[in-house]
């Protein structure tokens, strides 16, 4: 039996084990420290029922674009692990974070060319489409795809649902946009003139916020 849950700063330790037994791109503590500690939401583990830490992903939020979008930095299963559905678990309940949390439009990576197993999951299994290649990205000169998989678009319907269904009880003007906030304590900004023109929402933050 093995879980997937949210990362804690004592996991960080065995995440690196596994990664190092598992790539060749490695990273010191202080990089896993700094994806904890800026995007908490966005680290997930699983661990088996020894309490052994069998694989994880390591994702972060691209902050200096314009778009608002998710990065995938690092995944990884053991090799007595694979093939039973962990990193699919691993990368969906990260990116299901990138989009409730941060409203991300849509999350990145980069895998090898040569890596079959990680292409197919994420062009198979998780949709990701080949957005651009970047020759030699990786340090032995191996090139990489870069991918992104849309998000927003897909959770669109479903959210304007949860808004249409949610009591709507306080409104607030935030400078062109409306901020709703659930009964549920979610907070959704949309924008004023896509609201009122009945065109649909534009969700661009989605924060956790306290029940009000
Ligand atoms: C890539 C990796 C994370 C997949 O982990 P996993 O837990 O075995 O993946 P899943 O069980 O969720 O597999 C989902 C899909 O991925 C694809 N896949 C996984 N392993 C595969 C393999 N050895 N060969 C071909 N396709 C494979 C399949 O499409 C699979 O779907 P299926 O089981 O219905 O055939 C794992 O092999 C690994 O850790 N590899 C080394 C590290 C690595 O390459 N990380 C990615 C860097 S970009």
């Amino acid at each position: 039996m093995v879980c997937i849950r949210k990362a804690t700063v004592d996991d960080l330790l065995e995440m690196q084990a596994c990664n190092l037994m598992c790539l060749p791109e490695n990273y010191q503590m202080k990089y896993y420290l700094y994806h904890i500690l800026s995007w908490p939401q966005l680290l997930y583990v699983a661990e088996d029922y020894n309490g052994k830490i069998v694989g994880y992903v390591l994702a972060k939020m691209e902050e200096e674009s314009n778009e608002c979008h998710g990065h995938i930095t690092s995944l990884a299963v053991l090799r007595t692990h694979r093939k039973l559905g962990l990193a699919t678990k691993l990368m969906n309940a990260a990116q299901n974070a990138m989009d409730q949390v941060y409203g991300a439009e849509y999350v990145s990576l980069h895998v090898r060319k040569s890596n079959r197993a990680a292409f197919n999951l994420y062009t198979e299994t998780l949709g990701y489409k080949i957005h651009d290649v970047e020759a030699k990205y990786y340090a032995d000169g191996e090139d990489a795809y870069d991918m992104r998989k849309q998000l927003k678009a897909e959770n669109q319907k479903l959210r304007t649902r949860e808004i249409q269904r949610s009591t709507l009880h306080r409104l607030d003007d935030v400078s062109g946009s409306i901020t709703f906030f659930s009964r549920r304590g979610a907070a959704v900004l949309i924008e004023r003139s896509l609201w009122q023109n009945g065109i649909g929402c534009a969700l661009l933050s989605m924060p956790r916020v306290a029940e009000v």
